[in-house]
């Protein structure tokens, strides 16, 4: 049995099934169709490096940064041989890159949904490293994603959780929280954080937001 949430997570996702294959499926498809090639992108809270797979062929140069230990080590591994991708320790609150460093910032898997009360100041740590007019691709767990969302849990983490059912406030103490947006619950948040939405579509437990740096 799977015990590292990077392991539970990469179990999951290599081999999705339901809500979770439908949205994963559709937000590579989402990624690929809206992306401009030219530019230097980053990729926040890389896990086992999904994204970094898909995007690596597609962009100039591309940086994963996790904040767990055994996810970079894992991600730096596999992609020693692949001189676009860079992958770092790095806490999303506290990005170590200079104002304007990239054109895109990419945040999948529905990652932001795990942010809880540091959302704010990650938000403003992306803008702040974006370039002015920059792309910003998120998705987080939608307002529909609550049924999938607890097999999940139940399967690895029975017990181990506590959940609000009326807000889909989830918590698997010491290892992280999750939570569930509307598509408007999300347009606001990235509105109050400087983003202007240029694209969302709903798909499978996720909704996944194209939006610009204002
Ligand atoms: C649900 S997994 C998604 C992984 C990957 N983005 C994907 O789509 O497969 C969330 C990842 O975000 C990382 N993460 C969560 N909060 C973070 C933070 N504040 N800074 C950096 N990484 C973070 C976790 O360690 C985990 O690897």
């Amino acid at each position: 049995m799977k015990s590292s949430s990077l392991e539970i997570w990469e179990e999951m996702a290599r081999k999705p099934v339901g809500g979770y294959k439908e949205g994963l499926d559709s937000e590579k498809k989402f990624l690929i169709e809206n992306l401009s090639e030219d530019e230097k992108v980053l990729d926040i809270g890389s896990g086992f490096g999904r994204v970094l797979e898909v995007l690596s062929p597609k962009v100039k140069e591309i940086i994963g940064i996790d904040n767990d230990e055994e996810a970079v080590k894992e991600s730096v591994k596999l992609n020693e041989n692949n001189k676009k991708v860079k992958v770092l320790l790095m806490d999303a609150e506290n990005l170590e890159f200079s104002d304007g460093e990239f054109g895109i910032v990419t945040c999948l898997g529905g990652t932001p949904s795990n942010f809880g009360k540091t959302r704010n100041k990650i938000y403003s740590e992306i803008k702040r490293v974006l370039k002015k007019k920059g792309l910003f691709f998120c998705s987080v767990y939608n307002e529909d994603a609550l049924k999938d969302r607890v097999n999940y849990y139940e399967k690895y983490y029975s017990g181990k959780y506590t959940l609000n059912k009326e807000t889909g406030y989830v918590e698997v103490k010491d290892k992280f929280v999750s939570e569930q947006f509307s598509q408007d619950q999300m347009k606001n948040i990235l509105n109050e954080n400087g983003f202007e939405v240029l694209k969302t579509i709903k798909a499978g437990v996720l909704n996944i937001f194209l939006s610009r740096s204002k």
